[in-house]
């Protein structure tokens, strides 16, 4: 079966489906993208993140291609075409195609692609049940808050990761404190058991599972604190966990060849993590009783 994507109206096999060489996404990383994940064909938190996208293209001044229900439309079309019930939708925009020139386009039609795949959530190594991440300079911009395509030193930094065994690459700004991984929101529990993870303004981007995880602590009664936290404090910490979409809740058990904590999954982040998941599951029964919302 060949895979679809829908490119601008059309659905197309991913043969065939392409874009302008002068997509302003293709030259200037002009655009934005949102990654939502299918439970069992349930599009997991689908209005936090139209909710986010439509953001993203106000901050960056990109029409919206199209009302939030016709994209909910696509959504489930796309992934019905491919019959993923358990994976990811992508959905990009960009300004459109123009004449190279920096400065936006008198009149340029946003391009929307979606594409879908199948993907289950991350798995922590079998071994020990999570992962390890390294450090590195946050050299990114001040708008990390906008869900960009310009994501160069996100690439640079999870191969620096890859290519040291490590699963994610934190990054550390000039204050000492950690922002985010690469494309993971980063977490620590402090040896009171205070669950930190840093504040959403422009140095992070304000993650969809982030908010999840809050609501779901704070629902447990989790001392909660979101602020910065230096890279010290975190080799310090009893617990740390990156989230994100693909991710979900993943035990960090050590930073930089540091063990955090005793280097075990510790009993916060397991629970959270059961927690996200049960949190999926009930999305996945509740598209169960309204049906048409199922792909
Ligand atoms: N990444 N921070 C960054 C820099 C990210 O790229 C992401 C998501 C997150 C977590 O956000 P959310 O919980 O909404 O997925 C935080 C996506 C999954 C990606 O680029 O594939």
């Amino acid at each position: 079966m060949s895979r679809i994507a829908y490119v601008n109206g059309r659905y197309l096999p991913h043969g065939e489906a392409a874009v302008h060489i002068e997509d302003r996404g293709y030259q200037f990383s002009d655009g934005i993208y949102e990654v939502i994940a299918l439970r069992d064909g349930a599009l997991i938190d689908e209005e936090p993140h139209l909710v986010r996208l439509e953001r993203s293209l106000g901050e960056l001044r990109i029409d919206p291609p199209m009302g939030r229900r016709a994209l909910a439309a696509v959504l489930r079309e796309v992934a019905r075409r491919n019959r993923v019930r358990e994976g990811i939708v992508y959905i990009q925009v960009t300004r459109g195609v123009a004449r190279r020139d920096h400065a936006f386009p008198a009149k340029a039609r946003p391009a929307l692609v979606v594409t879908a795949r199948r993907q289950g959530p991350s798995k922590p190594a079998a071994a020990t049940g999570g992962v390890s991440v390294i450090s590195l300079p946050d050299i990114r911009w001040t708008r990390c808050d906008i869900k960009s395509i310009a994501l160069l030193p996100n690439v640079l930094a999870k191969q620096q990761a890859r290519e040291a065994g490590a699963f994610e690459a934190w990054f550390v700004d000039e204050a000492g404190q950690v922002t985010e991984g690469s494309s993971t929101n980063a977490w620590i529990v402090t040896d009171k058991g205070e669950l930190i993870t840093r504040d959403p303004g422009n140095a992070i981007l304000n993650g969809v599972t982030r908010r999840t995880i809050l609501n779901l602590a704070a629902e447990r009664q989790i001392r909660l604190v979101e602020r910065g936290f230096t890279l010290e404090e975190a080799k310090a910490a009893r617990e740390a966990f990156v989230t994100s979409t693909t991710a979900c809740v993943m035990p960090v058990l050590r930073i930089d060849d540091m063990p955090v904590g005793d280097g075990r999954v510790g009993s916060l982040s397991a629970a959270l993590r059961q927690a996200y998941f049960d949190y999926t599951a009930d999305a996945e029964e509740e598209v169960e009783e309204t049906v048409e919302g199922r792909v």
